[in-house]
């Protein structure tokens, strides 16, 4: 469906698609992830986007996007990085495929393992490498009970996680997250797999609890729930640093340190699911640093690679690599694609960008402290009750009352609202429930954090209209 390069209205080279026949392919043929698909086609289909720059998307009628979520989380340094496509060419034509299994590897995988141990410090020296979050977090999963198994302690198999956590959408992904809808289409979770509350003050404080009770008690949860299960049959405890399509839960400050001390206090292991607060997001490499956490396994994706190709890895710790490595014989696990060489040459690139950008330190010191101080002007914003960041995570709550924090009746209904109303003005954030959130690119600019803040507080004024009158 393409013919020529041609100039797009802002001047860079696109190619000329024939927008109206894609969309008729897309509803006809096309399952799209997380989607209504009867309702997309009756409300028009899909807006079909054909390239990208910087913060920028271009959809096919024309329109110039700012990409407030840097995709799905992902594109940390930014789209139409060259020299990311370079790496993938020059691999591809040296050796685009060989697998890792049989006493083989290839330089690139060799590196980036390499690589992540030395950003992670000494604790992790082993990297297990796969394709997506959701597979990182299967063999932190498998890797789990079979460390205990190894351990002589075979009963030791539950993991606890929370509600809306989410870490992805393979069987063993849906059940470690905690979003109910999914749970409920296919009947998980998995035997061995539990949820507690998560610290979401804005949301589940009592009235007139504090951000440190709330925490303390959110904490607490995870202790009853092991003591309920019985500590010995309890392996794991996984957590994002900050959980993201959950809402941008920023948890409040000792909920770590004390969710820390619980997992030690029993002996069980701590997964931090960097999928999202790593590389960079959070304003240090890695979330579990910016929030004081010392997990015992940390599952990563998305910024590895910047969304460029699919790659993810598990970094392993001390006792359970050593344990793995000295008693555990053959690890009856891995993909076809574990440690590919293509997408393992874009990660260390796409490391090296945000390394010699300073991009951390630029989110750290620069762009994360902007966001900050441009969210807090919508604050006094008649719907809104809350403003959050960390980092370039951020979140703002949608609500019919700011004292008593009441939502607007409809369950969600005020975000997707919201989130449709700042689409249709071409940028995008995204609606968890009633919380809009936001994660641009690590390279976003202040003059684009305005752009943003100020596309969110006119969807937030029309979403007022909608809701008041
Ligand atoms: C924290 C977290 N873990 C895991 C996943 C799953 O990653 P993937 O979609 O690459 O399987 C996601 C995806 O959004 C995520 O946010």
């Amino acid at each position: 469906m393409t013919d020529s390069i041609v100039e797009t209205p802002q001047g860079a080279p696109g190619r000329n698609y024939d927008i109206d026949a894609l969309r008729a392919m897309d509803a006809a043929h096309h399952l799209h992830p997380f989607t209504d698909t009867k309702k997309l086609s009756e409300e028009g289909g899909s807006r079909i986007i054909t390239r990208a720059e910087g913060c920028w998307l271009w959809d096919g009628d024309g329109a110039r996007i700012l990409d407030g979520m840097a995709g799905l989380w992902c594109v940390n340094v930014g789209y139409g990085r060259a020299e990311l496509a370079e790496a993938a060419r020059r691999q591809m034509l040296e050796l685009p495929y060989y697998n890792t299994f049989f006493k083989t590897a290839s330089p690139p995988g060799i590196e980036l393992a390499t690589k992540i141990s030395d950003l992670l410090g000494p604790r992790f020296e082993h990297v297990f490498f796969s394709n997506s979050g959701s597979e990182a977090n299967d063999t932190a999963l498998r890797l789990v009970r079979h460390f205990w198994n190894l351990q002589g302690k075979p009963k030791k198999k539950h993991i606890i996680s929370r509600w809306n956590a989410y870490h992805g959408s393979t069987v063993a992904g849906a059940s470690l997250g905690g979003m109910k809808p999914m749970h409920k289409q296919a009947d998980l979770p998995i035997p061995g797999v539990s949820h507690i509350m998560q610290p979401y003050w804005f949301e589940q404080a009592h009235p007139g609890e504090d951000p440190t009770d709330f925490g303390k008690r959110a904490a607490q949860a995870l202790e009853e729930r092991i003591l309920e299960l019985g500590p010995e049959t309890v392996a794991a405890f996984i957590g994002e640093p900050v959980q993201g399509a959950g809402g941008v839960i920023i948890p409040p400050e000792g909920y770590w340190a004390e969710i820390q001390a619980i997992c030690k206090r029993h002996d069980i292991l701590l997964i931090a699911d960097e999928v999202i607060c790593g590389f960079g997001r959070t304003g240090s490499w890695f979330g579990h640093q910016t929030l004081g956490i010392e997990p015992d396994l940390i599952p990563m994706a998305k910024g590895l690679s910047s969304g460029y190709l699919p790659i993810s890895a598990l970094a392993v710790g001390g006792r359970v690599a050593e344990t793995l490595i000295d008693e555990g014989g053959e690890f009856y696990h891995g993909y076809t694609y574990s440690g590919h060489p293509a997408a393992c040459a874009v990660a260390l690139a796409n490391i090296d960008i945000i390394e010699r950008e300073r991009l951390v330190e630029r989110v750290r010191d620069d762009v994360g402290p902007y966001l900050a101080e441009r969210l807090q002007g919508l604050a006094d914003h008649p719907i809104v009750g809350e403003v959050r960041s960390l980092g370039l995570l951020g979140a703002v709550e949608i609500c019919a009352d700011k004292e008593s924090r009441a939502r607007f009746p409809g369950d969600g209904r005020a975000g997707t609202l919201c989130r449709d109303h700042i689409f249709k003005r071409n940028v995008i954030a995204r609606a968890c429930g009633d919380a809009m959130v936001m994660s641009p690119p690590l390279i976003v600019s202040h003059d684009e954090i305005d752009i943003l803040i100020e596309g969110l507080r006119a969807a937030l004024d029309a979403t007022a209209r909608d809701l008041l009158t």
